[in-house]
């Protein structure tokens, strides 16, 4: 049965596979990686829309670095329903600059990448040794057992948030449920219209704080642009959800990977010069941030396929990082082998703006904790890990953990 065949009928495409039940919890749905010889197959969408799937590494690179491909919300139909979303999502809200093109995405973009500077990044790696010492004194104290997720993986990312918008730490629980919310697929749209709300009213009071008396941070430094107080808000709300969330669920959802691979952990352990190429290998194994979804503003052939104007195309992040012609054996977490060129941060001129921060927190947490906590395991066996599959950002709802105290 060949689903491309003329004359298929709509309800006969496959939609977006998403059933991760099968084994390990690590590995994409089945029915996601089956497809490594159909790179660009036809898909249905939530509205009954025919566009296509992407889950080949060529076709993703080619797809996400054409300006042919649009990032507008509003043009893209979406592979699953979501609450109170019956197919289409609204226009960008001002400032998130994800659901933008050219030429009002390079604008922002290039403020942004601007304000990302080497001393501003060397600093907040310094903050973020500090931070992830503190985090593990902490928990040493409170143990022998943690929930991972509250005691590590959210506090180091949720920090490094909070210097480079420059509110403090202690502020963290004004946004932390509210990005929460606008994340969790289960939560009904008012729900969410609620924490955006809120989260843009809390950023809103502190760009006026900010622009009253600047200090030294990113926020700051941008009050000197031409961006209205409106979009100031809006960038920081783009920091806050880009940027807590995934790198938390990295943190967390790596270290249950390293702990269920035992051959890595220790080879790790005996070697942390290893961390920053772990670090790539997790990103490409775990590609906790996906889809990535484009529409074509006219007809585009990409790899030999006619996608048609019009057309929402889905790049599945998590099956073109395990693509056997791009990353042999792929379903094998090896941190020894070359993990570069994984699209775990996109590709394009959308590529991950806080990248570089991200690999900072991951670099330095992975290793201080394994230094920390020799004897670190799961405190249940590893089928009873919550894993959060109904979110845009995949990971675990918590990570029970325990060590042996000296
Ligand atoms: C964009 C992943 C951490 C800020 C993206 C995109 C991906 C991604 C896949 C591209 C979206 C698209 O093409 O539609 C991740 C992962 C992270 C991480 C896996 C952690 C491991 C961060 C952090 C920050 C951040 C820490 C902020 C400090 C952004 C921003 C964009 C973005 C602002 C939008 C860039 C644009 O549209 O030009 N991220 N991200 N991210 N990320 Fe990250």
């Amino acid at each position: 049965h060949d689903p491309n065949a003329v004359g298929t009928t709509t309800d006969d495409l496959p939609t977006l596979p998403t059933d991760r039940h099968t084994g390990c919890p690590f590995d994409p749905p089945e029915g996601l990686t089956a497809l490594s010889d159909e790179p660009m197959r036809r898909m249905r969408y939530a509205d009954g829309h025919v566009g296509r799937l992407v889950t080949g590494h060529a076709a993703a690179r080619a797809t996400l670095a054409d300006p042919r491909f649009s990032s507008r919300y509003e043009l893209l139909h979406l592979p699953e329903p979501m609450e109170g979303m019956p197919g289409q999502i609204p226009p960008a809200p001002i400032g998130d600059i994800i659901g933008l093109d050219a030429p009002e995405h390079t604008r922002y973009r290039r403020l942004l990448t601007g304000r990302f500077t080497v001393r501003r990044m060397r600093q907040l790696t310094e903050r973020v040794e500090r931070f992830t010492k503190e985090c593990l004194d902490a928990m040493e104290e409170a143990g022998p057992t943690a929930d991972l997720v509250e005691a590590f993986a959210q506090p180091v990312p949720a920090l490094v948030i909070c210097e480079l918008l420059g509110v403090p730490y202690s502020d963290r629980e004004r946004f932390q449920s509210q990005v929460a919310t606008l994340f969790d697929q289960t939560a009904d749209a008012g729900a969410k219209g609620d924490a955006h709300t809120a989260l843009l009213q809390y950023l809103g009071e502190l760009v006026l704080a900010k622009r009253a008396e600047p200090t030294d941070d990113l926020l700051s430094d941008l009050t000197t642009s031409d961006l209205t107080d409106e979009e100031l808000a809006g960038i920081g709300g783009l920091l806050l959800a880009a940027g807590l969330d995934t790198t938390a669920n990295m943190l967390a959802l790596g270290t249950f990977a390293l702990l269920s691979n035992p051959d890595q952990l220790d080879a790790l352990r005996a070697d942390p010069g290893l961390a920053a190429q772990t670090v790539e290998e997790l990103l490409r194994y775990l590609s906790v941030a996906d889809p990535l979804l484009r529409s074509a503003l006219e007809d585009v052939e990409v790899d030999g396929t006619l996608i048609k104007a019009g057309e929402t195309v889905t790049v599945s992040v998590q099956a073109v990082n395990r693509d056997p012609r791009r990353f042999p054996d792929p379903d094998r977490l090896d941190i020894h082998r070359k993990a570069t060129g994984h699209l775990a941060f996109g590709h394009g001129v959308h590529q991950c703006l806080g990248q570089q921060l991200a690999r900072v927190e991951m670099a330095v947490a992975f290793p201080a904790l394994l230094a920390r906590f020799p004897t670190l395991r799961l405190a249940v066996p590893p089928r009873e890990v919550p894993l959060r599959e109904r979110s845009n950002i995949y990971g675990v709802v918590s990570l029970p953990v325990t060590w042996d105290q000296v």
